[in-house]
C-alpha cells in the first residue's frame, strides 16, 4: 500500500516501463467488481448518515433491541432504556447525533480495515481501479502522507472496536430477554445474534488481530497455545473480505429490522415468549 519517495509516479507512467497508450490491455470486465463495491459501500454511506441523524427507530423497549449503530448509548438524550451503561453524556441538541463518539470508530475500523482500504481505492480513488488498469492519477505517494497515513491507526481502531463489540454481544444477549420477564425468542434476537456473529467473525479475522496474537513470535514452538490460536485465527483471516461484505449488510439489515419494528411497519415475529 506504500511506495518509496524515489517513485512518485503511478504504474505504467513510470519511466523504464513499456509505452503503451491504451489504458488497459485487459478485456475482461475489470470495472465490474469496483462498481459493484462503489454502488454497495455508497448505500451503506447513505444509509448509515440517514440514520445517524434520523435519532428515532433505534430502540424496542418492549423487548430490549438496539440497533448497533446506537450502541451504547450514552446521552441524556436517549430513549428510555435505552442506556444499558448509564447516561454519562449530557443531552444532545437535535443537530448533534447520539453514536457521535462511537461512530468514528466504527468508520474508523471500517475505513481502515486492510479489505476496505483496497476496495475504497480501487472503487472511490480508481488508485488503480484494478489489476494491469492505469490509474488517472499523475503522482503516487500511497499512505506515506496525510490522511492516508493515518491508516497505520488500524490496530487501535481494533481495540476500540472490539471492546464495542462486547456491548453488541451484551445487546444481543439481552434480545432473548424481553422487557415483561423471562426468556423470548423473537425473529429480532435471532436477526441481533446473527448480526453480532458475523461482527466477531470480522473483527477475529482482522489482519491486526492476528498480527496481535502470534504475529510478533520468533519461535512457535515454544508458545503453542499463542500458536494454535495465531492457525485458527489465520483460517478465518483467509476469508476476511467475505465477513467484510456480509458483517457490512448484517448491521445494515439489524438496523432496518429495528426501524421496521420500532416504526410500527411490522410486529416482531415472536417465536418463544
Ligand atoms: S484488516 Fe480488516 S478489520 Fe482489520
Amino acid at each position: 500500500m506504500t511506495t518509496t519517495s524515489q517513485s512518485p509516479q503511478p504504474g505504467v507512467t513510470q519511466s523504464g516501463r513499456a509505452a503503451i497508450s491504451a489504458r488497459t490491455l485487459r478485456t475482461d470486465r475489470w470495472w465490474l467488481s469496483p462498481l459493484v463495491t462503489a454502488i454497495v459501500l455508497g448505500a451503506f454511506i447513505v444509509y448509515t448518515t440517514v440514520r445517524l441523524f434520523m435519532r428515532d427507530y433505534y430502540w424496542v423497549g418492549e423487548y430490549h433491541y438496539l440497533t448497533p449503530l446506537y450502541s451504547p448509548c450514552l446521552s441524556a438524550s436517549c430513549a428510555p432504556g435505552s442506556s444499558h451503561f448509564g447516561t454519562p453524556l449530557p443531552a444532545f441538541p437535535l443537530a448533534l447525533p447520539l453514536p457521535i463518539l462511537i461512530f468514528p470508530i466504527l468508520a474508523g475500523f471500517r475505513a481502515s480495515c486492510y479489505y476496505y482500504r483496497k476496495a475504497i481505492y480501487r472503487a472511490f480513488l480508481m488508485s488503480p481501479p484494478g489489476c494491469a488498469v492505469s490509474e488517472p492519477a499523475k503522482k503516487y505517494t500511497g499512505e506515506t502522507r496525510f490522511p492516508l497515513i493515518l491508516q497505520n491507526l488500524h490496530r487501535y481502531f481494533f481495540y476500540l472496536a472490539s471492546a464495542l463489540l462486547l456491548i453488541n454481544t451484551y445487546d444481543a444477549v439481552l434480545a432473548f430477554f424481553p422487557a415483561d420477564g423471562g426468556f423470548g425468542v423473537g425473529l429480532g434476537s435471532l436477526i441481533l445474534l446473527v448480526n453480532v456473529t458475523m461482527l466477531w467473525l470480522y473483527s477475529l479475522s482482522c489482519h491486526a488481530c492476528r498480527h496481535i496474537f502470534g504475529g510478533r513470535l520468533k519461535h512457535f514452538s515454544k508458545h503453542p497455545i499463542q500458536y494454535w490460536f495465531w492457525t485458527q485465527l489465520s483460517k478465518l483471516n483467509g476469508r476476511h473480505m467475505q465477513f467484510a461484505w456480509t458483517s457490512l449488510i448484517t448491521v445494515m439489515l439489524t438496523d432496518f429490522y429495528i426501524v421496521a419494528v420500532a416504526a410500527g411497519w411490522v410486529a416482531d415475529l415472536r417465536l418463544f415468549n
